[in-house]
């Protein structure tokens, strides 16, 4: 009952935010009344808050994910060695949104354990900024560049004192903990190397100036997976727009398999708006789960292609690898910088391994019945050596090929010639041609083989 009650603080929160998204974002002006009000507001936070740092940062033992048991202090050199920090390996810093119940949620340890596995010798940093966090939203938004800023001078801190190069720094934020990343990026003297952020929040960030975001700008390669970007009230949880070098969108960036919104629907009779919450936070923190996939699962890591939009993956137009069109799902994404952010798609299972296979499929066929007149449905199996998917749905998009009809007159309306496969993950095509043309009809079963001459059919 206890947890309940506080997911139904969070949805009332989430709506209560709308009218400060502008507002709140404002910088405040360099004024001497904004300054007066500044300190008068620090006095008041002064009373009400004990807690004084902002940000602290446990360096995690590989065999101790879940405890922090060593805080590594900007200013104090002993405290690298005696947490143990390697200066010549990887540094991540692991970044938490909001979160109300002041306490880490079990994602974390989860992640610390899956990066060790991942990058034995590295260094995980949990960034622990949960007395901000657990603000009501608009105050803990207001408070992501505060601590962006702490970690910058970590940061620059750690630079100067051990000489790592920056290139081995990767921020890795969830939600707000995203946009706390971008400013960290900004902020630093030099860059960093990478940022991932894991479905950066949406309130009070769609929209803002790349300065007040997190943005390509603040690390030599910034990906982003956005995985409940749907919008809900003209709001969404995450935020919609590309913020970095490569956006994913998993599933459209909107519904997650397993993430159940359809059943919570059913359930709202019984369960009220609890049910929605724990779809929308399913489908928010699946980004994280998804990066933790990526960094298990390394030899079944997803594939992910860009598309100019998610309706035309959906229909199949895009699984091309041509000049760098596909990337990798997750830790080992190829890092490409373009001016312009590039958008890529990807399907997934509804629960780890995510992995999924992606097939196009051109069915060519002809017809005296115009397209308009025409709802053919199309089932496909397929049985493979690794394992079999039968009766599957397919999303039909009709293309024209058959205005030069001849009109030979003929018993079937509908012909089917070819079939041609593009398998996305391993990119290999293949062709598919009717066993035995002259008995053709499609009131009956029609038998494909590969073709014989594909290399001519091509
Ligand atoms: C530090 O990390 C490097 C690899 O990045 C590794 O070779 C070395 O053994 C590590 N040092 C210690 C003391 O663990
Ligand atoms: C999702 O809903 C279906 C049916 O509505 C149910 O069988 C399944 O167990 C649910 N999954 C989760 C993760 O709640
Ligand atoms: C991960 O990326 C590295 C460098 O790009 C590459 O050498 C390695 O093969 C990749 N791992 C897998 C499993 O693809």
């Amino acid at each position: 009952m206890k947890a309940s009650q506080v997911r139904f603080v969070y949805f009332l929160v989430l709506n209560a935010a709308v009218p400060y998204v502008t507002s709140l974002t404002e910088e405040p002006a360099d004024s001497r009344l904004d300054n007066f009000l500044d300190s008068l507001k620090d006095l008041f936070e002064h009373k009400d808050d004990t807690h004084q740092t902002t940000a602290r940062f446990s360096l995690r033992k590989p065999s101790r994910p879940d405890d922090d048991l060593c805080y590594i202090v900007p200013g104090n050199p002993d405290s690298l060695a005696a947490c143990s920090f390697n200066s010549t390996s990887k540094t991540f810093l692991v970044i938490h949104g909001w979160m109300l119940s002041g306490m880490f949620e079990s994602w974390v340890a989860k992640m610390v354990s899956a990066l060790y596995e991942r990058e034995q010798s590295a260094n995980v940093i949990v960034v622990d900024w949960l007395s901000s966090a657990q603000n009501h939203y608009p105050i803990a938004a207001k408070k992501t560049k505060a601590v962006g800023q702490e970690i910058a001078r970590l940061i620059d801190w750690i630079e100067e004192t051990t000489n790592m190069p920056l290139e081995n720094i990767h921020l890795i934020g969830y939600s707000l903990g995203a946009h706390v990343a971008g400013f960290a990026g900004s902020l630093a003297t030099n860059k960093v190397g990478r940022i991932t952020g894991l479905d950066p929040a949406g309130l009070n960030f769609e929209g803002e100036h790349a300065h007040r975001r997190l943005s390509p700008d603040d690390a030599h390669f910034v990906d982003v997976l956005h995985t409940s970007s749907r919008s809900f009230l003209g709001l969404s949880i995450g935020i919609q727009q590309p913020v970095g070098h490569v956006d994913i969108y998993p599933n459209g960036g909107s519904f997650q398999p397993g993430c159940n919104l359809s059943g919570g629907l059913k359930n709202i009779a019984n369960f009220g708006i609890f049910a929605i919450t724990d779809a929308v936070k399913c489908q928010h923190e699946r980004s994280v789960h998804l990066f933790i996939d990526s960094l298990l699962n390394e030899q079944e890591a997803a594939k992910a292609y860009r598309c100019s939009s998610n309706a035309m993956f959906d229909r199949g137009m895009c699984l091309s690898c041509r000049k760098s069109r596909c990337n990798t799902v997750g830790y080992n994404i190829t890092k490409i910088r373009k001016a312009r952010s590039v958008q890529m798609y990807t399907k997934t299972r509804p629960s780890m391994p995510f992995r999924v296979y992606h097939y196009q499929l051109k069915i060519h066929f002809t017809s005296k019945v115009h397209r308009s007149e025409m709802e053919p449905s199309i089932t496909l199996s397929l049985y493979g050596t690794k394992g079999e998917a039968e009766n599957l749905e397919l999303k039909l998009m009709l293309n024209m090929i058959s205005s030069w009809w001849t009109g030979h007159s003929d018993s079937a309306n509908v012909k089917v010639h070819k079939i041609r496969i593009l398998a996305g993950e391993t990119q290999q095509k293949m062709v598919f041609c009717v066993k035995d043309p002259e008995a053709q009809s499609l009131t009956q079963e029609v038998t494909f083989v590969k073709c014989k001459d594909a290399w001519r059919t091509n």
